[in-house]
Parts: C-alpha cells; sequence; structure tokens
C-alpha cells in the first residue's frame, strides 16, 4: 500500500484499506475505525505523576478494517509486515515474529477480562502514523482495537466491567462514545500496555486518541481524569521534526524516570509530585538524592507551565505559549535528562528561525521528535530551513511533517 501524504483526503486511504482487506481475507471488512496519532504539546512525563497535560490528536492514523467469524479465531494483517499473525481467541500469547500484535492482543485479553464477549475476527491494520516519531501509534493501535471489538461485538464498558451494550440505529451505527466510557477505554488500553507489553506510561497517549477535538488543544487532568478542550489559535501550523534517533533503551529509561519522580513523591511524603508546588520542593530538598530532586523539578515546573501556558492560551498570548515551550524542552535537557544532543539541536535550529514561536521534544524523550508551532505563513521556509540546516550539521535526513489537529477515534 502506498504511503499517505499528508494532503491525501482519508477516504483514500479508506479504499486501499478496504481492497487490501479484501485481499487478503477473500471478502469485503464489514466495519472500519481510525484511530489518530497525538503529539504532547506541553507537560512532560507529568502523566504518570497524576499531573497535568495538553496534547493534539493529529491527522496521522491507525486504520483498522474488521469482520467477524465465528469459529473462535483472530487473524490479522498489516500492511507494514509481510506475515499474517494468527490465534485462538481462547490463547491470546505473546509472538516474538510478531511483536505489532501485542498491542491488539493485549487489549483483547483487557477486554475479555472486563467481561467483554468475542468469538473472533478478522482485521486488516494500515498505518500512516510514522513509526518512532514520537506520535504514539501503539496507543492508536490500541484504540483502534478497542473500538473494532465495540463495533462487531458491541459492549458498554464501565469502571466496574461490562454492562448492557448499546443498540445500533437503523443504520446499522452505534451511538458515539460519552466521555466515561471514552476514559474506561483509554484505561484498559493503557493496563495493556503496561501488562502485556511492558511499558509502564501514563494516560497521555490512550486519552488524547480518544478525545481529541479538531482545531482543539486536549487539557488532561490526570489526577482528576478529567479532559477539557481549548481553541488552539488560528494561523498556526504544528510541525513534527523526527530527529531519526531511537533510543534502544526507551522503555528502560522512561521506567528509570518514573522510578525517581516515585522516589521522590515518597521523600516528600506525598502519594505523587503533582502534590507539590514550587516551594514545597526547594524546601524538601535535602531529603532528595540529585537525581530525585532534578527529575521532580522537572515534573513541578512542568505542571506550572501548564498551568501558565493555559492561560496563555485562553487568552490569544500565543507568543507567551510559545515560551513554555521552549522553557519545557530547556527543563528535559537539564533536569529531567531526557532529551539528546540531536533533539537539543533540533530545538536550537527551530529558535533561531522567525516564524518559529515555540519548540521542545515531545513524547518521551531519548530520541525521537519535537514539536514546533509556527506561523503558517513561514511555516514552509520553516520546514526548508530545518532540512536543510540540519542535514549540515548532523549528515540526518530530515522531512519535517505538517500536522492538522483532527477529532479522536472513531
Ligand atoms: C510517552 C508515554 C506517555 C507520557 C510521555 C511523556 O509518550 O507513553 O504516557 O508519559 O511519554 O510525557
Amino acid at each position: 500500500m502506498k504511503p499517505e501524504a499528508s494532503s491525501q483526503p482519508a477516504a483514500e486511504t479508506l479504499t486501499d484499506l478496504r481492497s487490501f482487506f479484501q485481499r487478503t481475507f477473500a471478502s469485503p471488512p464489514t466495519r472500519v475505525v481510525q484511530a489518530p496519532g497525538r503529539l504532547e504539546l506541553l507537560g512532560n512525563h507529568t502523566d504518570y505523576n497524576l499531573g497535568l497535560v495538553m496534547s493534539l490528536a493529529v491527522d496521522k492514523y491507525i486504520f483498522m478494517a474488521s469482520a467477524p467469524r465465528h469459529d473462535g479465531r483472530i487473524e490479522l494483517a498489516s500492511s507494514a509486515f509481510a506475515e499474517r499473525e494468527k490465534f485462538a481467541c481462547d490463547r491470546i500469547e505473546k509472538n516474538a515474529a510478531a511483536p505489532w500484535a501485542n498491542y491488539v492482543k493485549g487489549v483483547l485479553l483487557q477486554l475479555r477480562r472486563h467481561g467483554v464477549n468475542f468469538s473472533g475476527f478478522n482485521a486488516a491494520i494500515h498505518g500512516t502514523i510514522p513509526l518512532g516519531a514520537g506520535l504514539s501509534s501503539s496507543a492508536a493501535l490500541e484504540t483502534a482495537t478497542a473500538l473494532t471489538l465495540r463495533q462487531l461485538y458491541p459492549f458498554t464498558l464501565t469502571e466496574s466491567g461490562a454492562a448492557t451494550p448499546p443498540r445500533r440505529n437503523s443504520r446499522g451505527e452505534l451511538p458515539s462514545l460519552d466521555r466515561k466510557e471514552k476514559m474506561a477505554l483509554a484505561k484498559a488500553c493503557l493496563a495493556a500496555e503496561s501488562e502485556f507489553v511492558g511499558v509502564n506510561c501514563g494516560l497521555l497517549d490512550q486519552i488524547s486518541a480518544l478525545f481529541g477535538k479538531a482545531g482543539h488543544v486536549i487539557q488532561i487532568d490526570c489526577l482528576q481524569l478529567s479532559v477539557a478542550h481549548e481553541p488552539l489559535a488560528a494561523g498556526l501550523s504544528v510541525i513534527v521534526c523526527d530527529s531519526g534517533v531511537k533510543h534502544e533503551l526507551v522503555a528502560g529509561e522512561y521506567n528509570e524516570r518514573r522510578r525517581h519522580c516515585e522516589s521522590a513523591a515518597r521523600s516528600l511524603g506525598v502519594k505523587a509530585l503533582r502534590f507539590v508546588t514550587p516551594s514545597e520542593l526547594e524546601a524538601g530538598k535535602t531529603h532528595l538524592s540529585e537525581v530525585d530532586y532534578r527529575c521532580a523539578y522537572h515534573i513541578v515546573g512542568e505542571n506550572q507551565r501548564v498551568i501558565f501556558g493555559e492561560r496563555a492560551l485562553r487568552e490569544g498570548d500565543i507568543d507567551q505559549f510559545g515560551q513554555y515551550l521552549f522553557q519545557s524542552h530547556e527543563s528535559s535537557r537539564d533536569f529531567f535528562k531526557n532529551s539528546c544532543p540531536e533533539l537539543d539541536l533540533l530545538v536550537e535550529l527551530a529558535r533561531a528561525h522567525p516564524g518559529c514561536l515555540g519548540a521542545r521534544l515531545t513524547g518521551g524523550g531519548f530520541g525521537g521528535a519535537t514539536i514546533n508551532l509556527v506561523r503558517e505563513a513561514e511555516a514552509k521556509s520553516f520546514t526548508q530551513t530545518m532540512a536543510r540546516q540540519y542535514q549540515e550539521r548532523t549528515g540526518r535526513r530530515l522531512e519535517p511533517l505538517v500536522c492538522r489537529v483532527v477529532d479522536g477515534a472513531r
């Protein structure tokens, strides 16, 4: 299947996906769902510290076409991998030869644990989210799986398990998910990732994929588990620059930072760093190891920047908002130490461009990508300058990605 240009309408991709399904399974799909990638805008590593985050759902997707089967078997095909993955509903296990299928399997196991019944299906997956670029194709695949299962075997997920299934309307459509149910699905997808895949991350990615709103910033409070939306100022382009650096120990480094945050919270006598103000952190500094303090300093500062950023965004003070992005990156670089020379260079180059309002690493870090807020009129000059300068300085190719802010999974 050909890769999607960012301007290509989703409709064309869907036609390709349907024919991929037809070619693979010799019958047409009965359901198609799509889940977007996400970008962390502000609030780095705050999610698992029960803090505040701003994110965007963007127009790069995982699409999943499916049809039910009744022999208790599941078959998955992905346009990115040659081999199909086949297994029985009652034997959902990891296969080292198909690690990409773990995200699907993890979600199936979680949903079953919540009382959701299913008897098998075929699914064809196609993604337009660049892999490893920090857009969380994994959360998109997880949420696409959950929505596929809901389409094929309708269920309502509540905090206490599956409840009476929703009814389809006369056109065979299910009602859209309400907030509570989206949150319950996000949690199930997160549990799949931490328990089955083994990365101990927070809820940012799954919430973003489900709660996206076109043209809006998603504001997440990970303590209250609440979500609000604020329009992103008009005339801005959101541009992703993938450093091309893939850190081999990402999961290890990520989980290690998380342990330092938790250890800092324990030493300060609180449940999570969300409950610590900047002055409390300074007062408790002597109780913390140097590395615990640095990590806590970053998290406490990030929560503050999100609070200040919300004010700036609401009042249309986008120049100031951009400054918080730069500050966030400096804090990652100097305190949390989840940046790398290539990400630092990308931010330095972006900052020197007159059209750039703000730039920072986005997501876990240790490689991956930066997010850049750029005046729309200067977006072309920005992408060209960045690509040229990054190649000159590092010898690496850079293809900046201009993203549209879109609705969540459906
Ligand atoms: C990764 C994780 C998220 C979040 C970010 C950092 O993307 O999956 O849960 O912790 O890193 O903010």
